[in-house]
């Protein structure tokens, strides 16, 4: 995304291997034209030098609590007052341990306490480190002191454990700041739908799919950084979403329409992520189906309403966001879904593919409007989900 206006930024990069990676973010901060300044703890030098940092910054590493060289000595209070925005990336365990106590023994943990500006935090440490209860508290209480955390991401860590820990990439931290202090659908009321639906066989069994809700979540994220109030009816998975999003969680795809009809009246926009389940059982068996032994079993299927194609005839002028999975001819059969349905954009994905799809962290699309074609190479589902927030929220017939 473009910047709309240069910001004071002040970069700074605690004790974490990731480290090497403030190279990249400082770089990309400063070739959208913001200003740059790093702070570094002492930690933070193991990893990469102030010198790097000094020579892409172009100015001197800030590093020390009591500083000569600054006016009236007090680096701290300059540092704070002359920052928009301050990022901590990476943050390791400790700093927002520390942060979270509120000391100021050091230099980070002084200028966080004298500063006004709105603080972003994109922690990096191992994913039992970030799990632990401990932690997990004291995220909460930054949280409550409205610090915006950015991932962490999942993957392969250097310790070799796989899980969530990973600083986020320079280009999702960037865009995700970008959206944040934009707030391009400020007032808007966004519903996303997410995750499967599950129709009962019988009290033990049902029909369902692979989607784990993670598209759909990213995309409610985006949508709620970017300033919109975000409504996101969830299916059955096993994820959370921020306390600033209102959560509505179903089982079926009756369910699922019922609460996106009661939602869509007020809403401006409808992004049907969720892969709702095209037909349900006709009979729901009260009690569990007896296995038999000399037949097969039929269960007869009923075509359930389609959620989407419902909704944006019923309202031609709210906007609406459709998702397509296909196993082949993906774009061909994107192309007929937007005009079937009724919808503004659609983003198609392969879910042949492991790699991306169904219950991966990452995807890869192509988003079709009447007029437009846009591909987005595979990346996190994260980082996609900004893109999609951003094109919604460009979209000009829709800014007023
Ligand atoms: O959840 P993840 O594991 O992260 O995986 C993401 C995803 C693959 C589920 C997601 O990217 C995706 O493709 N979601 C749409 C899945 C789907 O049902 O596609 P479809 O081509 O069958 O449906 C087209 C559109 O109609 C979708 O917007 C769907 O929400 C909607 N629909 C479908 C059936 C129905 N009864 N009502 C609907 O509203």
């Amino acid at each position: 995304m473009e910047n709309t206006q240069s910001s004071n930024i002040l970069l700074c990069i605690t004790g974490s291997i990731a480290a090497y990676k403030s190279a990249d973010l400082a770089r990309l901060f400063i070739k959208n034209g913001h200003n740059i300044r790093i702070l570094m703890t002492d930690s933070a030098c193991e990893f990469i030098t102030p010198l790097t940092m000094q020579a892409i910054s172009g100015n001197s590493v800030h590093r020390n609590l009591l500083d000569e060289s600054a006016e009236q000595a007090m680096g701290h209070i300059e540092l704070a007052k002359w920052a928009d925005i301050i990022l901590i990336a990476p943050c390791s365990a400790e700093t927002i341990s520390r942060l979270s106590s509120g000391r100021a023994d050091d230099l980070l943990g002084a200028v966080i306490l004298a500063s006004k500006a709105q603080i972003y935090i994109a922690p990096a440490m191992n994913m039992n480190m970030w799990a632990n209860i401990a932690t997990q508290n004291n995220v909460e209480s930054l949280r409550h002191r409205a610090m915006i955390f950015i991932g962490p991401s999942k993957g392969e860590q250097a310790c070799g454990d796989n899980g969530y820990g990973r600083m986020s990439e320079p280009e999702e931290i960037y865009e995700t700041i970008q959206m944040s202090e934009n707030k391009l659908l400020n007032g808007k009321k966004i519903i996303v739908t997410a995750g499967p639906t599950r129709e009962q066989i019988d009290p033990v069994r049902f029909i369902s799919n692979n989607s784990s809700g993670k598209m759909g979540f990213a995309l409610a994220e985006a949508a709620s950084k970017s300033g919109a109030d975000v409504t996101l009816i969830a299916g059955p998975v096993s994820l959370e979403c921020s306390d600033q999003i209102l959560r509505i969680d179903v089982n079926t795809a009756a369910e699922m329409y019922s609460e996106s009809k009661k939602l869509i009246v007020d809403a401006d926009i409808f992004i049907g992520c969720a892969a709702v389940a095209d037909y349900s059982p006709i009979i729901q068996n009260q009690n569990k189906i007896k296995k038999s032994s000399s037949k097969d079993l039929q269960i007869s299927l009923k075509k359930n309403i389609d959620i989407i194609s419902s909704l944006s005839k019923e309202y031609p002028h709210k906007k609406f966001m459709g998702f397509c999975a296909e196993t082949e001819n993906v774009e061909e059969h994107a192309k007929i879904k937007l005009v079937e349905k009724g919808l503004d954009f659609i983003v198609a994905n392969d879910v042949s593919k492991k790699d991306i799809g169904f219950d991966s962290d990452f995807n890869e699309i192509s988003v079709f409007t009447k007029e437009s074609h846009t591909h987005l190479q595979k990346a996190s589902k994260n980082l996609l989900a900004i893109q999609l927030i951003n094109m919604l929220s460009k979209d000009n017939q829709f800014i007023h």
